[in-house]
């Protein structure tokens, strides 16, 4: 049984100098204790007791090089020798936003941020100046950063259009509750309701933002045509569709989720996978969009925005995931299909109600007597506290885990990796078919 006893000594510790103790609340959900890292390197992580992990946690998403990989490195050397920051233009700049109008479809400009939920407070912005109207549509169970112009708490309703549904709330305490007022909260997966709020309120609506493929909430797909529709139904209305890839930019390809799925959006949101593990964030789309900052009709600060340091991780993380014309995804995409069905096999021996949705290069697991989960209502419906209990019975033998169930997987795990962390499932999950018989 592994020792926490350093982890839990400096949480104390921590928690007299830190604010709750960690740097993000969701940090807190991990069990039995929010672990201290001393050292990472490709997908292991090492804790401050010493104990080792095969890592799929992966910084939630943005290691898709695993950890402090040799491309990373050299390139964050090489730059801090010559210049962390400027607070001026640089070279890098172009040469990444190069890159990402090669590989993103959407994407004729770009503009800089450090987070994914800048990047998404830009969009919005960005929308409802082109368009000239107020409201946005966004939905149950995707989530887009923390800003009080965006963040709603989950209404957990089966069918709710909450536009005329006064249960459009604030996601925490101390969030300004009128900055949610042009906010309307749709269920996603759901054509007949979006159609009819677009149809209702065509003149007022600016922008529909969504995470093409719901990963933050099940890795749930979109169903058949629903984004098609979507896509032409706005086309039509002058509405601009905002695709939030944050998590499936540079993860689901090179080109993310709109280049899978082929769907163009108006506007797209990266972060996380662009940069290797740096805070870099992009806004990109159309010219004409992005040109309201050019013309400073649309102001977009940032003391840090687009800092050499941060470009030029991403220029290192981009071209080695480009090389071979992305040959690298197929690898990792191969290790996901095996792993996946050799977790749904083990769950079928023991008995447990193992769902699997993967996209790529991540996959989610739950436990639901669901055979397929497509909307975020069913998806709340799952059994969490017994996923959770496995991802602390994973975390004690070796393997971390998101306790909501997410699963990254980078350029650096083996099928080695996968063997060792399959014996450790085999082993907690015979424990778990004990403890929920
Ligand atoms: C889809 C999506 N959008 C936006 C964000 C916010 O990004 P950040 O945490 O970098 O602010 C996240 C973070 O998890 C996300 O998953």
């Amino acid at each position: 049984m592994k020792s926490f006893s350093n982890s839990k000594m400096l949480l104390k510790k921590s928690n007299q100098y830190l604010a709750a103790g960690v740097s993000s609340n969701l940090r807190l959900s991990v069990k039995p204790v929010p672990i201290f890292i001393e050292k990472a390197k490709g997908t292991k992580m090492v804790d401050e007791d010493g104990n080792e992990y095969i890592d799929y946690i992966m910084a939630y998403g943005p290691q898709i090089l695993g950890h402090s990989h040799p491309a990373i490195v050299r390139a964050i050397q090489e730059q801090a020798e010559i210049g962390q920051t400027f607070g001026a233009q640089h070279q890098g700049e172009i040469d990444l936003a190069k890159r990402i109008v090669e590989f993103v479809p959407c994407v004729e400009k770009v503009s800089y941020c450090s987070t994914g939920t800048e990047a998404v407070q830009l969009a919005l912005r960005l929308a409802r100046a082109y368009t000239g109207r107020k409201k946005i549509i966004r939905f149950d169970g995707h989530y887009h950063g923390w800003n009080d112009t965006i963040s709603t708490k989950s209404t957990d309703e089966k069918n709710s259009i909450s536009y005329i549904n006064p249960k459009v709330k604030p996601a925490t305490n101390g969030q300004c509750e009128e900055a949610l007022n042009d906010i309307i909260v749709l269920p996603w997966n759901n054509y007949e309701v979006i159609e009819k709020t677009l149809k209702d309120h065509k003149e007022e609506i600016a922008a529909v933002i969504m995470e093409p493929v719901m990963c933050n909430s099940g890795c749930i797909s979109p169903k058949q045509g629903y984004l098609e529709k979507i896509r032409e139904m706005t086309s039509e209305l002058g509405i601009i569709l905002i695709f939030d890839e944050v998590i499936t930019g540079f993860r689901l390809g090179l080109g993310g989720a709109q280049e899978k799925l082929n769907i163009k959006p108006d506007l797209v949101t990266l972060g996380k996978a662009v940069a290797g593990g740096l805070p870099l964030s992009v806004v990109g789309g159309k010219e004409n969009i992005m040109d309201l900052i050019s013309n400073n009709e649309v102001v977009h600060m940032g003391t840090l925005n687009g800092n050499p340091l941060c470009t030029s991780a991403a220029i290192a993380s981009i071209n080695y995931l480009a090389n071979d014309n992305g040959r690298i995804y197929s690898y990792m995409k191969h290790l996901v299909d095996h792993f996946v069905l050799e977790l749904e096999k083990l769950a079928s021996r023991f008995e447990l109600p193992l769902l699997v949705n993967k996209q790529e290069t991540v996959f989610h697991t739950m436990f639901t007597s669901e055979r397929e989960v497509t909307s975020y209502y069913q998806f709340q419906q799952r059994n969490k506290s017994m996923f959770s209990r496995l991802a602390e019975l994973l975390l004690l033998e070796g393997v971390a885990v998101r306790p909501s169930g997410l699963w990254y997987i980078s350029t650096e795990h083996t099928k080695k990796d996968i063997e060792s962390t399959l014996k450790i499932v085999e082993k907690c999950f015979h424990k778990l078919s004990k403890e929920y018989k």
